[in-house]
């Protein structure tokens, strides 16, 4: 089994309102089979036998499907794999003697808590305001009570794919925050369950990301390149259509949906 050493400059910053810097640590026998945060475990192990605080850090599956996760490393938010959550980054995509610099997601919506963690609370916020169906559907329906075009079903798996990890505002120059609030959108405005309340839903969950800071889409498609889910920004696209369906009244401008439509 290859090892390899790496240098390491990782942000520190104790509190929100404290100053924060880069500090250098070198870690040495690294194994190609480790993931990146396990790599991070080990250098924390060490610090902590010698008495330092460790790197705060988020995680919780580990297996790419939570979206706790998620530091810049080189620049770049997951890291170089495309398509890859932080966690499920292997250490056999790097090479003996690499100086990588890891920073946490810089956003102001963002705000740092520890080191590498942020709070994406904001995030919640923009569920919370309509990322939801309210109306009380009692036990689970048979399945066949309302057919659901396999075009339709599709799509909103697509955008329901979104694990909600933050990497499309951190790759964004804007820090904006549409292409996770359209994945949440998406997946339920294109279904029939969802149609009912398609219009408050994008209306309300535009204005909650608004409100939080998040910067708007000017097209530099960074976040489609980043997202570990691969959501396309087509997403994009619809929400704005069924935004200003919802602002100019239109109901059927947000509750059509057909075979293909995004
Ligand atoms: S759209 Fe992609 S990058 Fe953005 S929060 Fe969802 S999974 Fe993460
Ligand atoms: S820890 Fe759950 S997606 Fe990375």
């Amino acid at each position: 089994m290859s090892t390899m050493n790496l240098v390491l400059h990782v942000w520190r910053q104790a509190a929100a309102d404290k100053p924060g810097k880069f500090e250098r640590y070198d870690v040495k026998g690294v194994s190609e089979h480790q993931s990146f945060l396990e790599m991070l475990d080990l250098l924390n192990e060490r610090l902590v036998e010698e008495g330092v605080d460790p790197v705060a850090f988020d995680s919780d599956c580990r297996e790419g499907i939570c979206g706790t996760c998620g530091v810049v490393i080189d620049g770049r938010p997951h890291g170089p794999q495309r398509a890859t959550t932080t966690c499920q980054l292997h250490m056999r995509h790097f090479k003996d003697g690499d100086e990588l610099t890891i920073e946490p997601w810089r956003a102001k919506a963002f705000p740092v808590i520890r080191d590498l963690v942020v709070d994406r609370g904001a995030l919640d916020r923009i569920i919370q305001s309509g990322g939801y169906i309210s109306i009380r559907a009692g036990s689970a329906p048979e399945a066949n009570n309302m057919p659901v075009a396999k075009e339709c079903a599709d799509l909103s798996m697509d955008a329901a794919a979104c694990i909600g990890c933050g990497a499309c505002v951190a790759s964004c120059p804007n820090a904006s925050a549409m292409l996770f609030t359209a994945a949440k959108v998406g997946h339920l405005n294109i279904l029939p369950q969802g149609g009912a309340e398609a219009a408050d839903r994008v209306r309300n969950m535009v204005i909650q990301m608004d409100a939080e800071g998040f910067g708007h889409c000017t097209n530099h498609l960074e976040c489609e390149a980043a997202c570990p889910k691969q959501i396309s920004t087509d997403f994009i696209a619809k929400m704005n259509r069924d935004f200003f369906g919802a602002m100019l009244g239109s109901k059927k401008a947000v509750s059509a949906r057909k075979a293909g439509d995004r």
